[in-house]
């Protein structure tokens, strides 16, 4: 009897239908070139290149040579993160509502899981992230996908929502958003709140990006409203995406539910990443450069796209362009298999994010250094011109 057979028999896999992660081919493409020594720019995976800042490496080291309390969740770190709201965002959030997860990842599989029963309807935008989709069928909930356009900034006006019909149970959205960088400002956040309390929709605020923001006005949900979810982590502005730790803010009166839940499905997260979180909260200003120079990035992306015919909308925030190559592809998945292969340059297929509207679109990351923005420009520009789909 082989693996995936029972007696014999093919096992029969009855879980909802999970679309694969098309980038990750991507990444295993870079991969693979890095090990045979081939030059790589990994522009396809949201995750800054520069790694963990200085005192949250110094914190992990610290820790080592204290005891391990096994199992653990940090109570500093959550009286941490309360604080960082306060200043922040200035609201005041019980530190028994902050729960610490293992990435944002966990955090919305924490939710799905208790605040919804199977078969609800959850909206998300298109495009938009592509493990929302997945992780709620695999949570046997039904994504309801809102086409959000680039002619409106890819915003979600409230009065769609207001429109869907039956109201969905959920409403979850990122804001800055993957891939399209748009934030939702605070006008929209509260149009779509209020939108949410009159529907009794659940609000799934994603807050991932938050602290990415360029020149953009950028609000937590919990300035506005209480009774919402927020999820965050410290994968992106804190530099930390290998490390896996988020956070759930969760509404009041429901946290040990959601604790319960999150620790029987993950237990705790990773204890090291605790020592290098609590840091990174206290050192902020050594982000700084990184977003600084996020932001000439993505002024030098944007205008070297244009220069080669590519339509790409300029993102408030997070560290992405989604870009309209149609000049050159019609197949996006393919040009980014082509791309990795010929050029060393990694992109994220359009089609992960919009199956049915992101053939022509192709997602970069620019949390990398800057000669590597100019020299994936220049790769693209000495090999656009000679590409073709078939
Ligand atoms: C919008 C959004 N939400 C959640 C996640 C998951 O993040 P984490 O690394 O914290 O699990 C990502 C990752 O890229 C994302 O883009």
């Amino acid at each position: 009897m082989g693996p995936g057979s029972v007696a014999g028999r093919p096992l029969a896999l009855r879980g909802a239908p999970v679309t694969p992660f098309l980038t990750a081919e991507i990444a295993r493409r870079c991969a693979a070139r890095r090990a045979a020594g081939l030059p790589v720019i990994g522009m396809h995976f949201g995750q800054p290149s520069d790694g963990p800042g200085a005192a949250s490496l110094a914190a992990v080291r610290r820790s080592l040579d204290g005891p391990d309390p096994g199992y653990w969740e940090s109570r500093p770190l959550r009286a941490r993160l309360a604080r960082h709201y306060r200043e922040r965002y200035g609201v005041t959030i019980a530190e028994e509502r902050i729960l610490l997860t293992a990435g944002a990842s966990a955090g919305l599989v924490g939710v799905f899981a208790t605040a919804f029963a199977p078969g609800d309807r959850v909206a998300i935008v298109c495009p938009g992230y592509p493990a929302y989709r997945s992780a709620l069928r695999a949570m046997h909930l039904i994504p309801e996908e809102l086409r959000v356009e680039a002619a409106a900034g890819y915003h979600l006006d409230a009065g769609r929502l207001a429109a869907c019909n039956p109201a969905p149970q959920g409403l979850l959205l990122a804001s800055p958003a993957n891939p399209t960088g748009t934030v939702t400002g605070s006008p929209a956040l509260q149009a779509l709140l209020s939108v949410c309390r009159e529907r009794s929709i659940r609000f799934i605020s994603d807050e991932i990006y938050h602290g990415l923001g360029y020149a953009a006005d950028e609000h937590s949900a919990l300035e506005y409203d209480d009774d919402v979810f927020v999820v965050g982590s410290f994968s992106k502005f804190f530099r930390m995406p290998g490390w896996r730790l988020g956070w759930l803010i969760v509404p009041q009166g429901i946290a040990s539910t959601v604790h319960d839940c999150l620790i029987n499905l993950f237990l705790t997260p990773p204890t090291p990443t605790q020592h290098a979180a609590l840091a990174a909260l206290e050192a902020p200003g050594e982000f700084l450069p990184s977003i600084e120079r996020y932001a000439r990035n993505r002024a030098r992306l944007l205008s070297g796209l244009r220069a080669l015919g590519v339509t790409a909308h300029e993102p408030d925030g997070a560290f992405y362009v989604y870009a309209d190559f149609s000049r050159y592809t019609r197949d996006s998945l393919r040009f980014c298999l082509r791309a990795v292969d010929e050029t060393g340059v990694g992109m994220a297929p359009g089609v992960d994010f919009d199956p049915q509207g992101g053939a022509s679109f192709v997602r970069l990351c620019f949390a990398i250094g800057e000669e590597a923005v100019n020299a994936a420009l220049d790769r693209l520009a000495g090999w656009l011109p000679g590409y073709r789909d078939d």
